[in-house]
């Protein structure tokens, strides 16, 4: 519904900018508004009737656990993004929830976040095009999606007070791209704000984060809500567009509101403002229907989180498994499978598939024997060297031995980081010891954010990441080491050798209040690939049970600095597979320093045995451009880039080039520009370097042919100076008379 907020008392409008609870809005009954339910998301829905909170401690209503974002980032497929969406937004009709709280898009920007498994990518561009087709999915349903937490939430040490100091170029480019895809392309009915501070203003009363980038830049026509308690200051958030505080506050914040009106020093018309958008909420079209469809969800949830598996290594062809195999399946999480993450977004499964159950339903149909020995614990309890032992005694009787590793509960959460990437010590333990006995060994690891595969990597025939995949993870497993499903996922954040390698490093998490985004726009492969540090699986790594071919790039500039790429992708193996375009833009033009290389577009296209197909993809003028942080603006340089099909971030294997004419520039003149920007000035340079030879004195003229290095060495001196140390080297009135000529546009170089 929509609503004249001037038919309301100030106190009614008031109380419609906070919750009436933790999950719930105030009704206006008089004024017909209803009360609506926000909820938990992002990958499920947690509706709590009883007990209530914000940390996933009471329980909820049974629901379909669907793979949570990590997964989702792994599998590189807006399709796959999309149907899991749509199935959340169905799940929320039934259940009468109105908001969905998620996708989460904040950046992966260092591997120990501890809620990294409910964010998609280090990388903007993936995050904000699976976000987008999250929302839009979901919003088709009927419910509206919360993109969360706008901004700069990349940590959990001190999530709900410190301060990300991060440059504007840094979060244009990387922390902001994600949330402002989701704004544009999938017009989301709320924008979730985050706990922490944005460069020492609270995101929750931040004007230039939540009004002019959100709303004015972008075009942000939704409700900003708040995280749940992110509010330090309720009168600061309305000046600042935050317009529904969740929890309510018992009414306290709804009086400092109206408190602030009658004082003069909140505007009545931004609390209409808020009301509006509020009252908006309410007329999404989310009647419950009562119908949670349990199989079909389930099945979904299977097929999504196969889709979403990464194969890291497979030696030898050890996968998929052979008909005829013995396979011995060790390791805990077989019987007790960690597929979710812990915290707020904690769904209450309608069940659970565990993947020893589902590995012997698809055995017994391949002549396949399964032994099993539990071979640790993840709680610590029970004897380690009694139950290494018994691992190594159930491996050294097969042909392969599959360890399901990876981390519990305990051991990543929401609410904190880790402090460490290594794997348990017993779990290490046995797989090195199984792998010392198995004729082949296979690890499978589940956790949420990215683990160490030192110290056994080497040891073992296949890796298959799992990462957490949702309440039928344990069958989708199965399905990849079966070859039911010919793994498809890629990595979307890199697993670097060492954690000391990762450029948050030094600046994680921060201290006395304050993280500083240090590495700018050096984040994850950004940083490994420009600097060449050697990692053990880069960004967009995956292998497949088939081989794919890539050839035939052609790169056209269509004017305006656009391109179009088209490139051909033969499956050269002998079963069907899905392949990752992975389309990177390289280049070194331009007044900042570009990472190596950043990807700009990517699609997954299925392929049968021996199947062709070209698939074109469009390069808008973002791909090409940064944020130039003294002019406000995302600036084209003109120059030569190279467009290049990559394997992953540091394999290159087709490349072209384009030469794009670039945005023109104003490179207005002073005396505090430098030398160098004098001279090197398009219009200016040419005309003064030929004033001062034909002006030089003879002692000038001699001093220069001395030293004809000598103009590096002032480059970056401001004229004004230089003026004052060459006394007459360049007649001031020349420097007046050019300047004006300076005002014309150049392209930017
Ligand atoms: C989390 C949000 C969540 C909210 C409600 C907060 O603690 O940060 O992601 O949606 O609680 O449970």
């Amino acid at each position: 519904m929509t609503i004249d907020p001037t038919t309301l008392s100030l106190e009614q409008k008031a109380a419609l900018l906070s919750g009436r609870d933790f999950w719930t809005t105030k009704p206006i009954d008089d004024a017909g508004v209803p009360s609506i339910v926000l909820t938990d998301g992002p990958h499920g829905i947690r509706c709590q009737e009883a007990g209530q909170d914000h940390l996933g401690i009471h329980g909820s209503r049974p629901a379909t656990c669907f793979p949570p974002a990590v997964a989702v980032g792994s599998s590189w497929d807006p399709d796959v993004a999309a149907r899991l969406g749509a199935a959340v937004g169905r799940e929320a009709r039934a259940f009468g929830v109105a908001v969905v709280l998620g996708p989460g898009v904040n950046i992966k920007r260092s591997p120990l976040c501890g809620r990294n498994f409910e964010y998609y990518s280090e990388d903007p561009l993936l995050s904000g095009v699976l976000g987008a087709a999250h929302v839009n999915a979901l919003q088709a349903e009927g419910p509206g999606a919360s993109v969360k937490h706008f901004a700069a939430n990349n940590q959990e040490t001190e999530r709900m007070r410190v301060s990300a100091d991060v440059d504007e170029r840094t979060l244009r480019e990387i922390y902001l791209p994600a949330f402002e895809r989701v704004v544009r392309d999938a017009d989301p009915a709320t924008v979730m704000c985050s706990y922490n501070k944005v460069n020492g203003v609270y995101a929750s009363h931040n004007r230039w984060l939540l009004t002019d980038v959100l709303r004015e830049d972008w075009g942000f026509r939704g409700a900003v809500v708040s995280d749940w308690g992110a509010v330090s200051d309720r009168v600061a958030g309305v000046l600042a567009g935050m317009d529904l505080e969740m929890p309510g506050s018992g009414g306290a914040t709804d009086a400092q509101v109206v408190e602030a009106v009658r004082a003069g020093r909140l505007d009545e018309a931004l609390v209409d403002q808020s009301v509006r958008r509020v009252v908006a909420l309410t007329a999404l079209p989310y009647e419950p229907t009562g119908n949670l469809d349990v199989e079909g969800h389930h099945a979904l949830a299977r097929e999504l989180a196969a889709e979403s598996v990464v194969l890291l290594k497979n030696d030898g062809e050890v996968l998929p498994v052979r008909p005829g195999t013995r396979l011995a399946v060790i390791g805990a999480f077989a019987t007790a499978p960690r597929f979710q993450g812990g915290g707020s977004s904690h769904i209450n499964t309608t069940r659970t598939d565990l993947p020893l159950e589902e590995i012997r339903t698809l055995a017994g149909k391949r002549d396949v024997t399964v032994t099993h020995a539990e071979g640790f614990t993840v709680d610590d309890e029970g004897d380690a060297d009694d139950l290494r032992a018994g691992a190594v005694r159930t491996a050294r009787d097969a042909d392969v031995a599959v360890v399901f590793a990876g981390l519990g509960d305990r051991q990543e959460s929401e609410g904190f980081d880790r402090d460490t990437l290594l794997l348990p010590d017993d779990q290490v333990a046995v797989i090195r010891e199984v792998a010392a006995v198995a004729p082949r060994t296979v690890v499978v690891l589940s956790h949420g954010g990215v683990v160490s595969l030192e110290g056994w990597h080497d040891d073992v025939d296949a890796v298959v990441e799992g990462f957490l995949l949702g309440q039928a993870g344990g069958g989708a497993l199965a399905d990849v080491l079966f070859g039911v499903v010919n793994p498809s996922g890629h990595l979307a954040e890199t697993i670097p050798l060492r954690l000391e390698d990762n450029p948050s490093w030094l600046n994680f998490p921060g201290e006395q209040g304050h993280v500083r985004y240090g590495e700018g726009v050096l984040v994850g492969y950004r940083y490994y690939a420009t600097a060449g540090v050697p990692v053990r699986y880069p960004f967009g790594h995956g292998l497949s049970y088939t081989s794919f071919a890539t050839t035939g790039l052609e790169v056209e500039a269509t004017g305006d600095d656009r391109a179009v790429v088209r490139v051909t992708v033969a499956n050269t193996g002998d079963r069907a597979g899905k392949h990752v375009v992975q389309l990177y833009v390289s280049t070194d033009t331009g007044p900042v320093r570009r990472p190596l290389r950043e990807l700009r577009a990517f699609t997954k296209v299925a392929l049968g045995p021996g199947e062709t197909r070209t698939v074109e993809l469009v390069l808008d003028r973002r791909a090409f451009a940064y944020w130039d942080v003294e002019r406000g603006e995302w600036v084209v340089p003109a120059g030569l880039y190279a467009v290049q099909i990559c394997h992953n971030a540091y394999e290159v294997s087709a490349q072209a080039t384009i030469t794009l004419t670039g945005d023109p520039v104003v490179r207005e003149l002073t005396l505090d520009s430098t030398v160098g920007d004098w001279f090197s000035h398009p219009a200016v340079g040419p005309v003064l370097t030929e004033r001062m030879r034909t002006g030089m004195t003879e002692e000038h003229a001699r001093q220069a042919a001395e030293n004809p290095d000598g103009l590096k060495m002032v480059e970056s001196m401001p004229m004004r100076q230089f003026l004052a140390f060459t006394n007459g080297a360049i007649a001031p009135d020349t420097l007046e008379q050019l300047m004006p000529l300076s005002t014309t546009p150049v392209p930017a170089k």
